[in-house]
């Protein structure tokens, strides 16, 4: 285990929980994830150099509130409470009351500053923040003053300098604070006394170090597909262990025309040799007849895991298995916890079983995305491969709605090349987080010439997003989506109409399947 200046961030329910700790890793400071009850011997054993209190849906004061372990107050470690982090802070101390708010306070609000703490060290007597809470301190615990009021909340912030513990009843992470990070900055350096120790090129080094320790001479099999994800994890795993990485790429033929080509093109510029799997046949033929989005993903799901196992047979002695997991996965955060419909299967070259008889590397386990990518430019991925769209494991096979065929998959394929090729030329690739093309399974009528047409219609999307959860669909300028439509009906043989989706994520999902 690698000793790092660590901020522990107790998650209370919050869904800004995540953006206080990526906002925390952005001042090059390490920063944890726990759920809101971690035991005080597990956080001794962490030694955090300070602690945030994250916001949450609960009221204190309801009997079955989300409660800390009080010893974490003597522990002498500073402490920030946000939002209901600092009504906890309030209600667990002696002298503290919170009660309802007779006014709700949601969005934007006017802050003023008593008094210049470290914590508002670089920022203004009054700045905007972001407010959403419907409970307020009315009674401060004893040791601590009042540093800020807003209109409607006559304790916005509060500390009991002497013992370092702060509380904000706004949220400092969101980015319609202002100076958002600097509040952050502040209690990590200069309340907390963290150096700048977290950088991608410090988290390359130590993770090299730990591949070649942990894998012990074994070898490792780690399977690619082009994604920055699984091609940061080759990288990192070749520099550990060299000739002792075995990669493989399963092309299921449902890619984007060329891009197997491109995948290999690029691990070859990388110098990582990767077995080429061909199962297009054995993916298409598991999917005749099908027409169900859920079954389509569960069978593609099983075909991966047994054209996989199949390779295995043919390669001696591998030792681990490389998997590509996110920090995301691994936080046991309050706020995922909770019953959770399955909306669609998600089915990637990590959604291996668990009974294959390996021992697993997971290298990225720490990282959000935002930081893969980070590290995949100090590791000097190609941009094209860095930048690449999101695209979903089973592919093209869930962007052609009804059947599954070879034709269908040729058509959509060259829809999806130009769609993609316009908005490069628009210079719009890299503002939109992912745009796909889909086929539907329905045809229209139309007029080409003077003849009649009867044929398919290709559904367009774009959207914007930070991290595939919410999506809005991206504004593409009207010239641009013509020139496309236009290039598709005269280009794509079988397509004479195309439409533009228009919904965002929520209610809607990207994939149409
Ligand atoms: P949805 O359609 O759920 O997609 O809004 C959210 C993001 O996830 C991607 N996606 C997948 N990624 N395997 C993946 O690796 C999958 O099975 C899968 N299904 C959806 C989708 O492209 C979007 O970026």
């Amino acid at each position: 285990m690698i000793n790092r200046e660590t901020i522990i961030v107790l998650d209370f329910g919050s869904q800004y929980t995540q953006l206080i700790a990526r906002h925390i890793r952005e001042q090059a400071v390490y920063c944890e994830i726990h759920p809101y009850h971690l035991s005080i011997d597990k956080l001794r054993s962490i030694s955090p150099k300070g602690i945030v209190l994250s916001g949450g849906p609960a009221s204190v004061y309801a009997g079955s509130s989300p409660l800390p372990d009080y010893q974490i107050f003597k522990l002498g470690i500073p402490i920030l409470g946000i939002c209901y982090g600092m009504q906890l802070i309030a209600f667990l101390s002696k002298g503290g009351k919170v009660h309802p708010a007779s006014k709700r306070e949601f969005g934007s609000a006017n802050i003023s500053i008593y008094q210049q703490i470290e914590l508002f060290s670089g920022l203004p007597r009054n700045f905007q923040v972001w407010m959403s809470h419907g409970d307020r301190i009315d009674s401060l615990p004893d040791g601590f003053e009042v540093i800020a009021y807003t209109q409607n909340s006559p304790t916005a912030a509060m500390a009991d300098i002497a013992r370092n513990f702060y509380g904000l009843q706004f949220h400092p992470e969101v980015v319609h604070t202002q100076d958002s990070n600097l509040i952050l900055s502040n209690f990590v350096h200069k309340i907390c006394g963290c150096q700048d120790t977290w950088t991608m090129s410090s988290f390359i080094s130590e993770t090299i170090d730990q591949i070649k320790s942990n894998t012990q001479g074994e070898r490792v099999l780690c399977a690619v597909s082009g994604g920055v994800d699984s091609t940061v994890l080759a990288i990192l795993l070749k520099k550990a262990i060299e000739d002792r990485l075995v990669c493989i790429f399963v092309n299921n033929g449902f890619l984007r025309k060329d891009e197997p080509d491109q995948v290999m093109q690029t691990f070859n510029q990388l110098g990582i040799t990767v077995n080429y799997v061909d199962a297009t046949d054995r993916f298409l033929s598991c999917l005749a007849r099908v027409e169900d989005p859920e079954l389509k993903r569960k069978l593609i799901g099983n075909t991966f895991i047994e054209v996989f196992k199949d390779e295995l047979e043919t390669i001696d002695h591998i030792g681990f298995l490389a998997q590509g997991t996110l920090y995301p996965d691994v936080i046991e955060s309050v706020s995922l916890k909770g019953p959770s419909a399955t909306i669609k299967t998600h089915h990637n070259v990590g959604g291996l079983p668990d009974n294959l008889s390996f021992k697993l590397v997971e290298p990225l386990r720490e990282l959000f995305k935002d930081e893969v990518r980070k590290v995949g430019t100090e590791l000097n991925i190609p941009a094209p491969a860095l930048g690449r769209h999101p695209f979903p494991g089973p592919g093209l096979a869930i962007r052609i709605l009804g059947e599954v065929t070879r034709e269908r998959l040729n058509t959509l394929r060259t829809v999806d090349e130009i769609f993609i090729d316009e908005i490069r030329q628009a210079n719009l690739y890299d503002k939109i987080w992912q745009a796909l093309s889909v086929l539907l399974p329905v045809k229209s009528v139309g007029v080409m010439g003077d003849e009649r047409t009867y044929e398919n219609v290709a559904a367009l999307r774009a959207v914007t997003s930070t991290d595939g959860m919410t999506a809005d669909w991206a504004r593409i300028p009207h010239d641009v989506l013509a020139s496309i439509s236009n290039r598709i009906i005269n280009e794509v043989r079988g397509i004479n109409r195309v439409v533009y989706d228009i919904s965002s994520k929520p209610p809607s999902t990207i994939e149409w399947e």
